[in-house]
């Protein structure tokens, strides 16, 4: 039963809260895009890449019209298709397999480590094969994946290290940002996301001039100039509107994952000592906590009891990728990935967003402590 607005009294996710904080620089950037009435590419868009070009610590930032489109646009940019291989996680959203297969590449899922929820190295290096072009690792929950181990593999290898960033916006592996550790990052700015567009928006980050290049051209129909056509391209773009609203807002996304990781570590010390599995210790990375996780066998009971205490909660994901009807002809059985299955099995997402409040947070505990031993 889903929980309508006046009977929650803390929601996973609360947008309102984070656009009423910044409606002025919103409302400012939408009425400055009306008056411009420039709705495609231009100065916006430029302007929004090069801010979060920047604050990614990449040379190029490539605006296009989701975080999916931002994948299969970097894996054609860098000529994947079939007869390839590309290595990922099953424990993801869906996305970041679709995008493989749109490409005609094939998906090549690898079990992921059971405290960071993130690919695992061994893994990945098991099923590396002669077909293998790339390895598309995800940030889940916003905490950055073993890209140390992965980067090594790549180089050793031959492959690509994509990064799915959708879910870590700003978190750091050893200082450096996520999606500047490969040769491209991609990013989702779907409205819940740590930086996220009024609908949809994504950006491909690379500090690799051609292939920003041809990502720019794939994105907007293969263009060279206004009626010239190098290649077969896709409308992909991003749109001013969401460039503009962006920008108003990235001034605000460190601050806001500062908030989200007091708020993480408020949730850790108070849960402490409960039978919940908590998030494993940071250990050289800084997550953004686009979700703070735990684990329990009870999953599905508590998630029920908290609803009825007008408490949302979540669960990312139930259905690992490789047990998806749409993927049934990978002949994945159930078993084939236990850490994953395992995970799918208990993980429960608790709220968590920049503007809830301690009183709220408290709320949460104190219902949970209640039904957890
Ligand atoms: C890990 C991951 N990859 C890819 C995507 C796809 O992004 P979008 O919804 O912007 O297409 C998402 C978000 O929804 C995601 O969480």
């Amino acid at each position: 039963m889903k929980l309508s607005p006046q009977d929650v009294t803390v929601p996973l996710v609360d947008l309102s809260a984070q656009h009423q904080a910044m409606q002025t620089e919103i409302n400012t950037a939408i009425a400055r895009v009306l008056a411009s009435s420039r709705f495609i590419g231009g100065p916006e868009v430029q302007r929004f890449e090069a801010e979060f070009a920047s604050y990614c610590d990449c040379r190029y930032a490539v605006g296009v019209a989701s975080g999916t489109a931002a994948i299969e646009l970097t894996l054609r940019a860098l000529d994947i298709g079939p007869g390839d291989e590309v290595i990922t996680t099953p424990f993801t959203f869906f996305a970041t397999a679709e995008a493989i297969i749109q490409t005609g590449a094939s998906v090549v899922f690898a079990d992921i480590d059971p405290d960071t929820y993130n690919l695992d190295p061994a893994a990945v290096q098991q099923v590396v094969s002669p077909r293998s072009r790339a390895i598309l690792p995800v940030h889940l929950y916003g905490r950055p994946a073993e890209l140390g181990g992965l980067r090594t593999l790549a180089k050793n290898h031959g492959l690509a290290l994509i990064e799915d960033a959708a879910q870590a916006h700003g978190a750091r592996y050893h200082g450096q940002r996520t999606g500047s550790m490969g040769v491209a990052g991609c990013f989702s700015f779907f409205p819940s996301k740590n930086l996220g567009a009024l609908g949809d928006a994504g950006a491909v980050v690379t500090n690799d001039e051609a292939l920003a290049e041809r990502i720019r051209s794939l994105r907007d129909h293969g263009r060279s100039s206004k009626y010239l056509h190098q290649e077969v391209g896709f409308g992909h773009r991003l749109d001013a509107l969401h460039a503009a609203v962006l920008s108003a807002k990235l001034p605000h996304l460190d601050h806001n994952n500062i908030r989200r990781r007091q708020l993480a570590a408020r949730y850790n010390d108070m849960l402490a000592g409960t039978d919940l599995v908590l998030p494993a210790a940071d250990n050289g990375t800084e997550s953004v906590y686009h979700l703070y996780v735990v684990r329990t066998p009870q999953r599905d009971a508590i998630i029920e009891e908290l609803r009825s205490a007008g408490i949302e909660a979540g669960v990312h994901y139930p259905v690992p990728l490789h047990l998806q009807p749409a993927l049934r002809s990978m002949n994945l059985a159930s078993g084939s990935f236990p850490v994953t299955e395992a995970a799918a099995d208990t993980v429960l997402s608790l709220p968590l967003y920049p503007e809830m409040t301690e009183a709220q947070q408290d709320y949460v505990v104190n219902t949970l402590r209640k039904l957890v031993g």
